[in-house]
C-alpha cells in the first residue's frame, strides 16, 4: 500500500514573513484534519527554512527544500548542501523539477548526483521528469521519461529508490491552467512503474511513490488521485493559499480513504 503524498512547491514565492503566516495557517487547519493516511510535505525557499522548520515542529507537516548541491561544502558560491537543508530542518528535496532543467541547466547527470547526495544524508528526493509541450506533440513523451528515469536514476539501488518519491510534471501542465486529464497522467504513471518494474523489480514498482504535478487544484485533484498509479501531487501556485491547499489534502485523503 503506497501512502499518498502532496507537497507544495513555493517555488520563488514568500518572503520569511509571509512564509510563516502560510506556514501557521496550513498548520492550523490541517491539525483540525484527520490526514494521518496523507504526507503532507512544503517546500518554501530556502530562505525561510529554518522559520517554518520551527513552525511545523510537533506537527506532521514535513519540509522540503527546492533544491540543493551534490557536495557537502565548498568553494560553490551560491549553492546550499544536504547537511545544510538537514540542519535547517528538512527532511525532504525537490531534485530536477522541470524550471531547472529549462532555465539553470539541470540535467540527468546533475540529477543523478543530487540524488545519490540526497540519499547519503538521509534526506527524502522527490524526482521531478516530464515532457514539454513540443515533446507530447512529437509524439515522444514515453521516450523523454524513459530518458529521464533511466539517466536520472542511474546506480540507485532497489533500497534507495524505496525512500525516493517521483514526481511526473509535465511542463505543459505547469503553471498554464492546463492540467493532463486522470487518464493522461494514468498513463504516464503507469509507464514509469512498468519502467521501474522493467529496471529493478516488482517490490520496487509497486512500492515506490509516484506524484502528479501540473496545474493541481481544489476542482481537479479528485480525478487524478483516483487513478490507481497516481499516490499523490506536487502542487505549484495551488500551495500558496491556506485554503486551496488544505482543500487539495482534504479531497486527497477522502479519496484515498
Ligand atoms: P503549478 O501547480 O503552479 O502548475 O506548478 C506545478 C509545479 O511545478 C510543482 O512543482
Amino acid at each position: 500500500m503506497r501512502k499518498t503524498i502532496i507537497a507544495g512547491n513555493w517555488k520563488m514565492y514568500k518572503n520569511i514573513v509571509e512564509a510563516i503566516e502560510l506556514s501557521n495557517g496550513l498548520k492550523r487547519e490541517l491539525f483540525k484534519l484527520d490526514f494521518a493516511a496523507v504526507d503532507v510535505v512544503i517546500c518554501p525557499p530556502f530562505t525561510a527554512l529554518s522559520e517554518v522548520a520551527e513552525v511545523l515542529n510537533e506537527s506532521d507537516i514535513g519540509l522540503g527544500a527546492q533544491d540543493m548541491y551534490w557536495q557537502d561544502e565548498g568553494a560553490f558560491t551560491g549553492e546550499v548542501s544536504a547537511p545544510m537543508l538537514k540542519e535547517a530542518g528538512c527532511g525532504y528535496v525537490i531534485i530536477g523539477h522541470s524550471e531547472r532543467r529549462q532555465f539553470f541547466g539541470e540535467t540527468n547527470e546533475t540529477v543523478n548526483k543530487k540524488l545519490k547526495a540526497a540519499l547519503g544524508h538521509g534526506l527524502t528526493p522527490i524526482v521531478c521528469v516530464g515532457e514539454n509541450l513540443k515533446e507530447r506533440e512529437a509524439n515522444k513523451t514515453f521516450e523523454v521519461i524513459e530518458d529521464h528515469i533511466k539517466n536520472s536514476l542511474l546506480d540507485i539501488s532497489a533500497e534507495d529508490l524505496l525512500k525516493t518519491v517521483i514526481a511526473y510534471e509535465p511542463v505543459w501542465a505547469i503553471g498554464t491552467g492546463k492540467t493532463a486529464t486522470g487518464e493522461q497522467a494514468q498513463e504516464v504513471h503507469k509507464y514509469i512503474r512498468d519502467l521501474l518494474r522493467k529496471i529493478y523489480d516488482d517490490t520496487v514498482a509497486d512500492s515506490v511513490r509516484i506524484q502528479y504535478g501540473g496545474s493541481v487544484k481544489p476542482e481537479n485533484i479528485a480525478e487524478l488521485i483516483a487513478k490507481p498509479d497516481v499516490d499523490g501531487a506536487l502542487v505549484g501556485g495551488a500551495s500558496l493559499k491556506i485554503d486551496s491547499f488544505t482543500q487539495i489534502v482534504t479531497k486527497a485523503s477522502e479519496v484515498k480513504k
